[in-house]
């Protein structure tokens, strides 16, 4: 099967760890009847300075043929960042319905996590972030800018129709799992109308997924949670900015934000989803081959599994583990001396 993929290195250690996300798959494309037609997209924020513009207007045309988007990270210092992400990551989520954030947080074999006395039986939970609304809106405005009365306001918008279908797929993912566990991320004890309107879909969808052992947390000790009783959660499901700060602090507990894998997924066919690392495009450490591939490497098996590759997603994700397991190298956010190159060289000698 040829599966036509969007590539969108984007800007800073994005840049660097898309080659390692492209030799694994150029090494299993080796195999037969495994095939990938690339496209490569320069979107980027150099590609702002040449243009203006994060994308072309119809660039969201340009990539809906493709069987999947892989990013790397999009933002660098010279371009607000409200702008880079908001005329290019944001519209490819929104514009294409990517309505689920997956973000697995799993302690690989070999890493030690931040936590002590904790192991890989302690740490492995999904994170289901709401993806395409909630605190996220472009909805609000500025008013008296350059007055003492300057204000902002920004709406948090939660409808019906975008939380139902987060929170099906997040009862149905709970379902699917041993332990059936979905753990809820709330704050309708302080936000009054959004947050109370989530709990009641909760509610409501609890009966039609009798097996699902659902419980409530609002989301501050949830956050508390994660650190001291990581062992407690299975599935966990947000809204979007819940989720984005739960999936930053749950790799933090678990090697940290080198190795943390995202898909941006839109579970209806006929629209590509979007594959990236957690990470953004860390403009500290760009440019000097020190960047982990991780998370890129463990995000291409994600957009392996959505295609239905999934020996080969196995075998790319048992090399990596073979790796970390091994110890021997490893990159510096981990305690090691390797580049990103070296590393990738050591995953594809293991893929053979
Ligand atoms: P960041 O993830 O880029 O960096 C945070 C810290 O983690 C830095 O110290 C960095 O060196 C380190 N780090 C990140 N990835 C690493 C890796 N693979 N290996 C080793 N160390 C790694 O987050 P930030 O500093 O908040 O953001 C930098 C820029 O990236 C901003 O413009 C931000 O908006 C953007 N961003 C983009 C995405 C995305 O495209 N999906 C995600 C997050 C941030
Ligand atoms: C992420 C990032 C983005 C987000 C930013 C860069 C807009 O932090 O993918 O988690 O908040 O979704
Ligand atoms: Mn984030």
């Amino acid at each position: 099967m040829t599966h036509r993929i969007a590539l969108i290195p984007g800007d800073g250690i994005g840049a660097e760890v898309m080659p390692s996300a492209l030799r694994c798959l150029e090494a299993l494309s080796r195999r037969p009847g495994l095939n990938f037609e690339f496209t490569d997209f320069p979107y980027s924020c150099e590609y702002y300075a040449r243009h203006g513009v994060m994308m072309p207007a119809d660039g969201i045309e340009q990539l809906r043929p493709h069987d999947a988007i892989l990013l790397g990270a999009v933002g660098y210092p010279g371009v607000p960042d409200h702008i880079s992400l908001w005329g290019l990551l944001l519209p490819i989520r929104r514009e294409f319905g990517q309505y689920v954030n997956l973000r697995p947080v799993r302690l690989l074999r070999g890493l030690t996590s931040a936590l002590r006395d904790r192991g890989p039986e302690d740490i492995n939970y999904l994170v289901v972030r709401e993806n395409n609304e909630g605190e996220y809106s472009d909805i609000g405005g500025r008013m008296y800018d350059g007055l003492p009365e300057a204000m902002a306001i920004q709406a948090n918008v939660i409808t019906r129709k975008g939380s139902e279908r987060i929170l099906n797929y997040a009862f149905r993912l709970a379902e699917s799992r041993a332990r059936q566990t979905l753990a809820y991320a709330t704050k309708s004890n302080g936000i009054k109308h959004s947050m109370p309107f989530w709990d009641e879909q909760v509610a409501a969808m609890a009966p039609r997924y009798p097996a699902v052992n659902v419980e409530q947390y609002h989301v501050d000790i949830l956050a508390a949670n994660l650190v001291t009783h990581p062992d407690w959660f299975d599935v966990i499901v947000g809204t979007n900015l819940f989720g984005d700060i739960l999936s930053d602090l749950g790799p933090a507990t678990a090697g940290g934000i080198g190795v943390a894998p995202s898909a941006n997924i839109n579970p209806d066919p006929g629209v590509p989803s979007m594959f990236e690392p957690v990470h953004g495009s860390a403009p500290d450490i760009a440019g000097q081959d020190i960047a982990n591939p991780i998370a890129m490497i463990w995000t291409v098996v994600m957009m392996l599994e959505h295609l239905n590759e999934n020996d080969a997603a196995t075998d790319l994700m048992s090399a990596l583990e073979a790796v970390t397991g091994e110890g021997k190298v490893m990159t510096r956010d981990l305690g090691g001396t390797a580049g990103t190159v070296e590393f990738t060289d050591r995953v594809l000698a293991e893929l053979g």
